[in-house]
């Protein structure tokens, strides 16, 4: 595996096996964890953003892993009052074995691993999210038993927000059937996709729905991009994830979510609170799995 993992341009088929392989085992042991990778090891969280999840399933998985972590309120840091990125990249090499980060622009994230001798983590930025994508892909496996050309999984809403762009680089990696249903002035990136015949854009969200097995949708005002929160309720109102999409979906299909969910904008509360289709906090719970199984990857 590469140094880093900022993007899921960073890792191959064959190490996305490893790390689910990895994370498989790390769920079926947890009672005991009795791998301790990290021992001695101290990782730095840096979150310059609000999160539950990332911070809380990190925390906990550096500690299952017999390390340290040290949560770091990018706001509290000399470096949200100016210090480079470098300099901090540099001195937080001197400390730690590791660091985890969660920021605003991802070219900050590239500066960060470029200057850091020490791996490096994306734990979300205002481009990709790929820890959420890769347990999301897992989350996929363990209910279709595979993620790859028989899987159809439709992303609705914002086709350019950090989920989604992620997503497309995964159907890259897996072959996974990915249609991105948004309005065209959230299209997504078409730079991501490159000649993939297996991702496609589709305005229409019911024909979009059509044979799918997994609906997949996120916030429709993505944090930092508040001030578009009119422009953004409006145009993604026709995207909503609901009951009726299901009618057009292969029978068993399943709703994901990386959460946050709002309930009544992208997704009803309908589809978001049923067990039979929403499997949101299976979902979840795999953030800390294949986390541990990253971090034990790069950090050991
Ligand atoms: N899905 C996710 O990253 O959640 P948090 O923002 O709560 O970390
Ligand atoms: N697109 C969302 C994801 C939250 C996990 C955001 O960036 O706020």
């Amino acid at each position: 595996m590469k140094k880093d993992l900022l993007t899921l341009r960073d890792i191959t088929r064959d190490d996305l096996e490893t790390i689910f392989d990895l994370a498989r085992k790390f769920k079926r042991d947890r009672a005991t964890c009795p791998d301790k990778p990290l021992a001695g090891k101290s990782i730095g969280l840096i979150f310059a953003k609000s999160s539950t999840r990332t911070r809380v399933s990190f925390e906990v998985g550096v500690g299952e892993l017999g390390g340290r972590a040290l949560y770091l309120d990018q706001s509290k840091m000399q470096m949200g009052r100016g210090e480079t990125v470098s300099d901090t990249a540099q001195v937080l090499s001197r400390f730690l074995q590791g660091i985890v980060i969660r920021t605003f622009a991802h070219r900050d994230v590239e500066e960060l691993a470029q200057c850091a001798s020490i791996p490096v983590i994306n734990a979300l930025t205002d481009e990709y999210h790929p820890c959420q994508i890769l347990a999301d892909m897992l989350t996929i496996c363990e209910y279709s038993g595979r993620c790859d050309s028989s899987v159809k999984t439709v992303f609705y809403g914002d086709g350019r927000s950090n989920i989604a762009n992620s997503l497309i680089l995964a159907a890259r990696l897996t072959g996974m059937e990915l249609v991105i249903s948004s309005p065209a002035e959230e299209a997504p990136r078409t730079d991501l996709a490159g000649n993939a015949p297996n991702v496609r854009w589709e305005a229409d969200p019911v024909a979009a729905a059509r044979d799918a097995d997994y609906f997949y949708t996120d916030v429709w005002v993505s944090m930092g991009f508040e001030e578009e929160r009119e422009r953004r309720m409006r145009i993604f109102r026709p995207y909503q994830v609901n009951e009726k999409l299901f009618t057009v979906a292969k029978k068993n299909a399943k709703f994901l979510h990386c959460l946050p969910a709002h309930r009544g904008e992208e997704v009803s509360a309908g589809v978001m609170d049923d067990p039979a289709r929403s499997i949101v906090f299976d979902e979840a719970e795999n953030r800390l799995h294949v986390q541990k199984a990253v971090m034990s990857l790069l950090m050991r």
